[in-house]
């Protein structure tokens, strides 16, 4: 971690809270009168339902209603053809389904909500669910990508297109080649807390709402929209959220389908996923296969890449995700060709999961750009740096700011770089192969529009709101950090007051944007309080009587004469002189700044020494470093933790998570946390992040760019290549576990 004096480390604000039980999310809450939703799943892949037997689970013991297509209240706003804006926030292309939930017999994925059983506890309803059956008239379901791989589409919008420069076949022609395929396999989010919601009507057209989401304004339009009702007079809460990885980041049909279910019955109802639900309610990674072909002239510049890629989406919705992207602008390279496809199958819609298509698309440039090096018989680094760029070669335009040179640098002296042998499998250490990898990393820095307030009492205290949910990567306490150095009040005087839509309105936590976007709202909130109690003092008969703005500082609750610091008066003072119990400033914040003009990237470095058990094929992660280039470093402690929390869900990308589906029934067959393998402590080593923490002078007023996905994105890529060295073998499809190891080694 980085120690900075001025910027030290300070635990998370919420922590105690967290840890303690003190927390409440969003399952919680609970109401006088509130009922309990369960889910029915479908049981077939592709069909019909032609028979549904419900009245059996009706006269179950507590139960209020069995919802199905048959008898499901109406929701106004979904009267739209599909591929309106009532699903959630982002609207997205036609496709030639429909799918709203229990609005027909119609069978588009396994596990699709055929009815939802409400009763008077969770038991009585998740009883009464299982009595409830239904007779199909079934089709086969196409749930496999690899057979079907030649039927991509083109879909529409920005990440769909070709792009290319320069020659298509550059990379084909060039003096040193290399074509490799890459495969992703389904990946779930599996954050602890479930998903879910709890839908209130407080009054025949007003609704508050307790839910998992990323965004509680994007909740609050989804339903106004769904429901058409005015937007404030839904009132949506989610303070504290136990993960998302992006599985809140839109409102999905099953909460719609709630909240229309609690008008109905008109009483509070809660509903929570149970974890089988998860893999196929929420979203998750798409499988992902990519070929990369590559050339390079014989001192190791490149010469040409082309990466296409083809992902899984629903029969019924287009997602798509930036996979392709990273190869348009990572390198110097004169002929840069991309594609990017759409399977559509029988399986529910995917969503960003972090990282998200970068992550995917990162795995394969950089497993790519190793194997090239090892082709050049170059060091990898050696070769990024032949290839490094200072402009972004897909805009022509300079990067805001870009110190990865650096990182290079930092993390390979970090690991311990120059023990890694060029020939591979050349490094043991007892019954252990030893190898070491690295991969880059990279994703937007995006800033968007944020409002915030800040409130400053006379009694010395502050507080900061936003509506923005803190998912928990500590952005109360990074905004914490932004307001202690505007204003100099001690940290354990701010409060921090999100995750609700009664205070200003902010975006959707993801995209490693919200530091960016609500931070600058916080600066500039703060910065007019400061502005207030400058002129205050100037004005003031006390010891700044007649100084000008420009001589004053702030610092630890006094104000004072910048070049004669025994002139001062305490801000305390200054308010109660003036009558001003609170000085209450609002700042709304715009977007991103020039971005004709620059490329705003953050970037990573991930470093990892594997230890490969030749005989069993056991691959373990024995060291990880990861460097970020991500702006200056608002809040140390809590940036550290992004890291580790994005290599931890790294090696598990790498080494053990894969959602696998039995084909014959399109239905996954380790849909719990049994079989489906996420990295748990004894898989993950200490983790030494390093950041850079120089100020990116065009992006906000911190400097700070967003470090959420790349902590994630490149990680897998640095294992594989690690693998790679240790063993000689190539493993290109994800994630690298034992038996393909094995199968290699002998
Ligand atoms: Mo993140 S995939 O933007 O939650």
């Amino acid at each position: 971690m980085t120690k900075d004096a001025k910027n030290p480390p300070i635990d998370r604000v919420d922590g105690r809270l967290k840890v303690t039980g003190g927390a409440t999310y969003f399952a919680d809450f609970e109401l006088p009168n509130m009922a309990y939703c369960v889910i029915v799943g479908s049981e077939i892949g592709r069909g019909r339902i032609t028979g549904l037997e419900t009245k059996r689970a009706q006269g179950a013991p507590g139960v209020l209603g069995v919802f199905t297509h048959q008898n499901m209240p109406p929701i106004p706003g979904w009267d739209a053809p599909v591929g309106g804006e009532a699903d959630g926030p982002a609207p997205k292309p036609k496709t030639e389904e429909t799918y709203r939930i229990l609005s027909s017999p119609k069978i588009l994925f396994d596990g699709q909500p055929i009815a939802i059983v409400v009763a008077d506890t969770i038991e009585r309803a998740t009883y009464a669910a299982s009595l409830v059956k239904a007779i199909y008239s079934k089709q086969a379901a196409r749930t496999d990508l690899q057979k079907h791989v030649a039927e991509g589409l083109a879909p529409k919008g920005a990440e769909g297109g070709n792009y290319s420069r320069g020659q298509a076949d550059a990379s084909q022609t060039a003096p040193v080649t290399l074509e490799a395929n890459y495969t992703i396999p389904i990946e779930v989010h599996n954050p602890m807390e479930l998903h879910g919601i709890l839908a209130h009507w407080t009054g025949s057209d007003t609704l508050m709402i307790y839910a998992k989401t990323q965004g509680v304004n994007a909740t609050q339009q989804a339903m106004a929209q769904a429901f058409k009702i005015d937007p404030k007079n839904i009132h949506v809460h989610t303070e504290f959220m136990g993960g998302g990885f992006g599985m809140g980041l839109r409102t999905w049909p099953q909460e719609t389908a709630v909240v229309a279910i609690a008008r109905k019955i008109g009483r509070p109802l809660k509903l929570v996923v149970n974890r089988s639900q998860m893999f196929t309610l929420v979203g998750h990674r798409p499988y992902t296969v990519q070929t990369i072909q590559m050339g390079a002239d014989k001192d190791g510049k490149l010469v040409g890449i082309a990466h296409a890629a083809t992902a899984e989406t629903a029969s019924y919705e287009d997602f798509t995700e930036a996979t392709v992207n990273m190869t348009k602008f990572m390198y110097a390279c004169p002929n840069v060709s991309t594609r990017y496809r759409l399977v559509r199958l029988d399986r529910s819609v995917p969503i960003w999961m972090r990282g998200p298509g970068e992550a995917t698309g990162a795995f394969a440039l950089e497993s790519a750009m190793d194997e090239m090096a090892h082709k050049l018989n170059l060091d990898p680094i050696e070769f990024r740096l032949r290839n490094y760029t200072e402009t972004d070669p897909e805009h022509n335009r300079p990067y805001s700011s870009k110190h990865l040179k650096e990182a290079y640098q930092k993390g390979a002296e970090a690991i311990g770089w120059s023990s890694r042998k060029g020939e591979p499998g050349s490094l043991r250490e007892g019954n252990w192969l030893i190898g070491y990898g690295m991969s880059t990393g990279v994703f937007n820095a995006f800033r968007w529009e944020a409002s915030a307030r800040a409130l400053l009492k006379a009694d010395g205290t502050l507080t900061v709101q936003s509506a923005v949910t803190d998912i928990g990567p500590g952005t109360g306490t990074a905004l914490t950090m932004i307001a202690h150095n505007v204003l100099g009040v001690p940290i354990d005087k701010i409060k921090v007051e999100y995750g609700d839509t009664l205070l200003p309105k902010a975006p959707t936590q993801g995209g490693s944007a919200i530091v960016s976007a609500v931070g600058s709202a916080v600066f500039d909130a703060c910065t007019a309080i400061k502005q207030e109690l400058i002129e205050l003092a100037s004005k003031d008969a006390g010891a700044l009587a007649g100084r000008q703005a420009n001589e004053l500082t702030l610092a630890d609750g006094m104000l004072s004469v910048e070049k004669e610091p025994a002139k001062k008066v305490s801000v305390t003072n200054l308010m109660r002189t003036n009558n001003l119990t609170v000085i209450d400033k609002t700042k709304d914040s715009k977007g991103g700044p020039d971005i004709q003009k620059y490329s705003m990237y953050s970037f990573s470095v991930h470093f990892v020494q594997v230890r490969v058990n030749p005989v069993t094929g056991v691959v373990r992660v024995a060291k990880a470093v990861s460097v970020a280039d991500s702006g200056r470093i608002v809040s140390p402690k809590t940036a550290a933790s992004q890291m580790i929390g994005g290599v931890t869900g790294g090696i598990g990308m790498a080494l053990t998570e894969e959602a696998v589906i039995d084909h014959r029934f399109g239905r996954f067959v380790n849909n719990n946390l049994a079989d489906y393998h996420v990295a748990v402590h004894a898989d993950v080593p200490a983790i030494e992040t390093i950041f850079i923490d120089k100020p990116d002078p065009i992006i906000n007023p911190m400097g700070a760019k967003g470090m959420g996905e790349i902590a994630l994105i490149g990680f897998a890529g640095a294992v594989a290549n690690a693998v790679f060295n240790a063993t000689g073998q190539r493993i290109r499809d994800l994630p690298i576990t034992p038996d393909k190891v094995m199968q290699k080694l002998v």
